[in-house]
């Protein structure tokens, strides 16, 4: 699953377009595989035969800017078919003869196009008797078609709204047929893909699997890999590829920081070492992690001592198994696209992120990433796939830090072992009332202040506990979930009746922004 596999599939040429992942999902949907290439870096003796299609995407770009060394004409001449979609349907024009101008009316938004012949870019498309409504955003649109172009569907300001070139096989969309805006848009796609470029289906979880364990072995060799496992959904399902791949000769190392869920050291024992066969190292650490940690509150503090900690035990032990190649890594493919972005945005550093796979760079390993062109979606179904259980494929996300970063101020045994207990206890009432699946993430943070209570005629005077539940579709955003009366009663008499130390229940209420999901 690389740009040199041989894998059918249809390529997509990035002009920086913010939907851009968008149609490669659309295209994943349908059973087919698709990857994402900017136009900066893709020539047209790099595409070989199994590209049975170019998608061109939209973009924030001027025709007339497009410098001629940024896009390689010469890939509109390959007899391959190709539809453009946005400033992908101007450069099919443009560079076939037509022309393109700046309207005088920016369309963005819902538009409604009328049919005006048969296409079979279009079938199924059209709704029987109204317009069909179609998401746009453009300035730009196209003026003149090229001779072997015709019209397929106009719309009040832009009367190219659907092209064609039968000969050559070229289609242009002004609009955006990969947002659900869209009506019917997947048809659009689908037809492009099934009945014009006319690739069969050969992308499912089975596929994937058979696939990735055959790259893997290539890659790999006779050799040793190691990987970090946190028992999260990526590293699991890495170790599980290379497990079926390599078996012995994969080593996963797991450290126990002692800032672990509940049990959690035990569970990813009995799941990786004893159930799947794998071989795990397990490294106790927690002594030596709570050392290192002792007298420090300072957020970004916590996270530099325990990624640098986590990166030294790791180390010591890579060495212990010697002549080590390969690291393997759980890279997905939105980091990957992201750090090839087109545009090269930067953000500001907010958080120091530790991430068990991510991080030994000076071992000077080769990396083995056999996630990094799958989506999460993807992923978690290529682990069950891989018969790994429901429980660790649909987890909600576990930071690398962990409870470090969930008590804010100094971190003790004693405060660990409450906070603990009180997130066990929160994470099992929602399994328990169906609501763990309908949350995104969820957690218990324990709060450095100690509040006054009353229990039976005692005064207590303990921590205050905080719960936060979020539903988000990435975790870059994200609401905070709204709980029954019932339950928000229910859970904060549990936690107070049942864990010493406790004697108060707050909810957060805050979204991301401004907030984020994690208290540090
Ligand atoms: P924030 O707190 O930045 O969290 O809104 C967004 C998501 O990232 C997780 N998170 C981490 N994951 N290493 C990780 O692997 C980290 O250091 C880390 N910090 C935050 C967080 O749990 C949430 O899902």
């Amino acid at each position: 699953m690389s740009l040199d596999s041989d894998l059918e599939k249809i390529l997509i040429i990035d002009f920086g377009s913010q939907f851009t992942q968008l149609i490669v999902r659309r295209i994943r949907e349908l059973g087919v595989f698709s990857e994402i290439v900017s136009h900066k870096k893709i020539i047209s003796s790099q595409i070989k035969t199994n590209i049975k299609g170019i998608i061109l995407s939209g973009g924030p770009l001027n025709v007339y800017q497009l410098k001629k060394n940024l896009f390689d004409k010469k890939i509109l001449k390959l007899q391959i078919p190709i539809l453009g979609i946005c400033f992908g349907h101007q450069i099919l024009s443009k560079f076939n003869g037509g022309q393109v101008k700046q309207s005088n009316h920016r369309e963005f938004g819902l538009a409604n196009i009328f049919k005006k012949r048969d296409s079979l870019i279009t079938k199924n498309f059209f709704k029987k008797k109204e317009p069909t409504k179609v998401w746009m955003s453009h300035a730009d649109q196209v003026s003149k078609l090229p001779k072997t172009f015709r019209v397929i569907a106009s719309s009040d300001n832009s009367k190219f709204a659907i092209v064609e070139s039968k000969l050559e096989k070229f289609f242009g969309v002004q609009f955006h047929p990969e947002v659900t805006h869209t009506q019917n848009g997947k048809k659009i796609i689908s037809n492009f893909v099934f009945l014009i470029c006319k690739v069969k289906k050969n992308w499912s979880s089975k596929n994937q699997k058979i696939q990735l364990i055959k790259e893997l072995k290539e890659q790999v060799g006779p050799n040793k890999v190691i990987c970090g496992l946190s028992g999260g959904v990526d590293s699991s399902v890495v170790a599980q590829l290379l497990n079926k791949a390599i078996g012995k000769k994969l080593y996963c190392i797991f450290v126990n920081t002692g800032l672990l869920r509940k049990n959690e050291e035990i569970q990813v024992v009995k799941t990786f070492k004893k159930k799947l066969k794998i071989n795990l190292i397990y490294v106790n650490a927690e002594k030596e992690f709570l050392k290192k940690l002792q007298n420090v509150s300072d957020p970004e503090k916590k996270r530099k001592i325990i990624g640098k900690l986590f990166i030294k035990i790791f180390e010591r032990y890579a060495k212990k198994i010697k002549n080590v190649k390969f690291l393997a890594q759980g890279t997905l493919y939105p980091d990957l696209i992201e750090s090839r972005s087109v545009t090269g945005s930067q953000t500001s550093k907010i958080k120091s992120h530790h991430n068990v796979g991510g991080l030994p760079k000076r071992m000077k390993l080769k990396l083995v990433e056999p996630l990094k062109f799958l989506f999460k979606d993807e992923v978690r179904k290529l682990g069950l796939e891989l018969n790994l259980s429901k429980d660790i494929i649909s987890r909600h996300p576990f930071p690398g830090p962990g409870l470090a970063i969930r008590m804010p101020g100094l971190i003790t045994k004693e405060k660990i072992n409450i906070l603990k207990e009180a997130d066990h206890c929160f994470i099992q009432a929602l399994k328990e009332h169906g609501l763990y699946h309908k949350i995104w993430q969820a957690y218990a943070a324990l709060l450095p202040v100690k509040t006054v209570g009353v229990m039976g005629d005692n005064r207590t005077y303990e921590y205050l506990c905080l719960l936060r539940a979020i539903t988000s579709e990435d975790g870059m955003t994200a609401d905070f979930f709204e709980f029954k009366k019932s339950f928000s009663q229910m859970i904060s008499n549990k936690i107070v009746n049942s864990i010493k130390g406790i004697n108060r229940v707050v909810y957060d209420i805050t979204s991301k922004p401004p907030s984020t999901i994690e208290l540090e």
